[in-house]
């Protein structure tokens, strides 16, 4: 008999974060216990990713280091999420002691298809119309802090990025839906949610826009604070930056991933916006909000991209001045746009070198911006003690920002002043102000 408990773990972004928290709340629902150790798990459980190459061999690595658990205990292993939806059965062949491989849109299915299990393995990859998890609200990650799906799916194929092919088309939930998810959260504890989609600005259900979905879970739940991501510079709205002005629920930070600074590769990218557009997204932000922090994700070495094509690259993030940014080097997905139609011509030494030149500028200027925060008082959700030392406590600011300040610990899930005495690159230190 297995032991009804489960171990879940989740690589890549808050897409797959936010489904692993629905399936949590479905393992729960069906009676099993969450453990960290796999060694007490029943039920072992991967999410994967495979945007990038070795997003895809992280998790193969891992599953093949879990599968040795079936040799010490009676243990399933399931591989889920979007590279088991990629690879499907394939992954059997690399890793033979899977019993489930579940897809983006079936992994939801694991607590009635353990019931059925009868030895073979069982592979589910189908693409669907999966609206109906609804019926969970998410066991968040963080007991303060939860993320709720609003859109599944994306329609922009860029054409470097797999995950269209893997998570399907665009669809958007009933906003009751959201609200309801958002109040039973807030009612368990939770002072902070994330509204998340690939591409959130374009969430429209009926009547009902994006900056209008803002709107209703500021007016009709208690929720503190709302964020979002991930947003796409070509729809992002002047009514959504307006909000930034006077909705004092919404945080200031936007992740607004711009990719290159280069109008031609932009275009060869397919991404449906100019660099100046891009410009102009910023300062309209900065204007509703001065002191909003954005953040975005830059790919090096895509396709035909010149040294005068990264140089653009970086004299935008010297103009931008970001207060963060997600930093990669292209890596070839098969069946995109561009793996089909473009030569990865950028040698990978090149390409290591430019994603290490880009590092070594953000570096600089996260480091430059963080200083400006020195001496004010931040608002902070204080969400756990950190990792290194446990007498040492660490919140979110506004800007999403992990800062660091030594308490007592009875602030744990309270939203308190926060004086930042000194700023690293990736991280602000302080003190509570009182
Ligand atoms: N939906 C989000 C991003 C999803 S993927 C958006 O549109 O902004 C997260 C990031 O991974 C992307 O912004 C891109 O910078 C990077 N990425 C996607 N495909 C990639 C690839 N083939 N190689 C390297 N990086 C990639
Ligand atoms: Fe990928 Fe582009 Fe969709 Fe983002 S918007 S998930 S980068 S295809
Ligand atoms: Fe990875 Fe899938 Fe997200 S490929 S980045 S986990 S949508």
């Amino acid at each position: 008999m297995v032991r009804s408990t489960y171990y879940l773990h989740s690589y890549g972004c808050q897409m797959n974060l936010a489904d692993s928290g629905i399936l949590s709340a479905a393992m729960e629902a069906a009676g099993y216990r969450p453990v960290s150790d796999p060694a007490e798990a029943g039920v072992i459980i991967l999410n994967t990713c495979s945007v990038r190459e070795r997003a895809e061999a992280r998790a193969l690595g891992r599953l093949t280091e879990l599968a040795r658990f079936k040799k010490e205990q009676e243990t399933y292993i399931c591989a889920i999420g979007c590279m088991a939806q990629r690879m499907g059965r394939a992954l059997l062949e690399r890793v033979p002691e899977i019993d489930f491989i579940l897809g983006t849109e079936q992994l939801f299915e694991l607590p009635r298809l353990l019931a059925q299990k009868n030895g073979l393995p069982i592979v589910e990859t189908a693409l669907g119309n999966t609206l109906d998890w609804a019926e969970y609200t998410p066991t968040p990650d963080n007991p303060y802090s939860a993320y709720v799906t609003i859109t599944r799916g994306c329609n922009n194929y860029c054409a470097y990025c797999v995950v269209p092919y893997l998570r399907g088309p665009e669809r958007h939930r009933p906003p009751q839906a959201i609200l309801d998810d958002i109040n039973h959260l807030v009612a368990a504890g939770v002072r902070e949610v994330t509204l998340v989609g690939q591409n959130v600005n374009s969430y429209a259900h009926e009547s009902v826009s994006f900056p209008d979905l803002i709107r209703l879970a500021a007016r009709d739940t208690d929720v503190a604070r709302l964020r979002f991501i991930t947003s796409h510079p070509k729809d992002l709205s002047d009514d959504l930056i307006d909000l930034f002005a006077v909705e004092p629920k919404l945080m200031g930070h936007v992740h607004l991933p711009v990719q290159s600074g280069s109008d031609r590769i932009l275009e060869k990218m397919f991404r449906r916006y100019t660099y100046a557009h891009y410009r102009r997204l910023v300062d309209r932000l900065r204007h509703a909000r001065s002191d909003i922090a954005i953040t975005t994700d830059l790919l090096v070495g895509f396709p035909t991209e010149s040294e005068s094509d990264f140089e653009l690259t970086l004299k935008a993030v010297r103009d931008i001045r970001f207060d963060a940014a997600f930093m990669f080097r292209y890596s070839v997905r098969e069946g995109t746009w561009a793996a089909e139609n473009l030569a990865d011509d950028v040698a990978e030494g090149e390409k290591l070198r430019r994603l290490q030149r880009l590092i070594d500028v953000q570096k600089g200027i996260s480091f430059e911006v963080n200083q400006w925060e020195v001496g004010r008082i931040q608002s902070v959700l204080v969400d756990g003690a950190s990792r290194r030392d446990s007498a040492v406590w660490k919140g979110k600011t506004e800007g999403h920002k992990t800062i660091l300040f030594a308490d007592s610990g009875a602030l744990l899930g309270r939203i308190v002043p926060v004086r930042v005495t000194r700023a690293d690159s990736w991280t602000l230190h302080g003190e509570v102000s009182r």
